[in-house]
């Protein structure tokens, strides 16, 4: 332990903390999609905690990679950290988490400016915002493939706990259709005397 540098062990850290963070915010899109809870949750509020737990995923997700460029073991290059394939180390498992990276880069910048996009823009929003179904898979594969302690007691408890409420939250957006968008009442025809 004590030849372990401080900073692979926070690569580690931050690398569990970003996947917790990517779990909840999809879970958290789901329940946004599917409006799940009803009552219990206004969808404004929802959307506020699925932003902010996107943002701080994305945040942990750029301090695991950022961490790598400063560790002494391994010293990962620019390239090596955004091009698949080209990592010193584990480079297959490392890819895995590269392409999730790069696919959550247009799920979040179209988020945050899907206002700005008008009418056309919201289907685009809602395309691309599905990329987010493609990063989890690979980024829960980067974690078991590339993880020292992925197989220990305590980690295998999150992911199958994580994997457990995604697959049941996959299930119910397949089975709860949607909300349709509310639109004004129309008004009753005029009666012809
Ligand atoms: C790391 C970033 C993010 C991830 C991984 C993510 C993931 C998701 C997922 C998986 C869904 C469910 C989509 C569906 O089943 O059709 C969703 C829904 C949604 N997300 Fe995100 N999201 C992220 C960031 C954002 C941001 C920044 C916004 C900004 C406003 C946002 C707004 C929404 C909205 C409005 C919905 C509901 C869409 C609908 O009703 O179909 N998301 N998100
Ligand atoms: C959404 C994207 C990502 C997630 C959720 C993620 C998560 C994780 C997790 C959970 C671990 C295992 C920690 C442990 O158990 O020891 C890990 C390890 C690692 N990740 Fe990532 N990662 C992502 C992207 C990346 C990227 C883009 C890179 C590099 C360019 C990277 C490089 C590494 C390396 C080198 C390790 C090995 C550290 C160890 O010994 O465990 N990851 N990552």
């Amino acid at each position: 332990m004590a030849d372990i540098p401080w900073t692979w062990l926070l690569i580690r850290a931050s690398g569990v903390t970003t996947w917790g963070l990517l779990t909840a915010v999809v879970l958290w899109g789901i329940l946004l999609h599917t409006r799940l809870l009803g009552r219990l949750a206004s969808p404004i509020r929802l959307l506020d905690m699925h932003r902010w737990l996107g943002a701080s995923a994305l945040a942990f997700l750029l301090l695991h990679m950022g961490l790598l460029l400063i560790d002494p073991k391994v010293a990962f290059t620019v390239p090596q950290l955004l091009i698949p394939g080209l990592a010193p180390w584990q480079p297959f498992a490392v890819a895995l988490g590269i392409i999730a990276f790069w696919l959550l880069i247009p799920v979040s910048i179209l988020g945050r400016i899907r206002t700005k996009l008008g009418k056309a823009g919201n289907t685009i929003f809602k395309r691309v915002h599905l990329l987010a179904y493609a990063a989890w898979p690979l980024a829960t594969a980067h974690y078991v493939l590339a993880g020292t302690d992925a197989l220990t007691e305590w980690s295998l408890a999150l992911l199958i706990t994580g994997g457990a409420l995604m697959v049941f939250a996959l299930l119910a957006r397949g089975f709860v259709p949607a909300p349709a968008p509310q639109r004004p009442a129309r008004k009753d025809p005029v009666p012809i005397s």
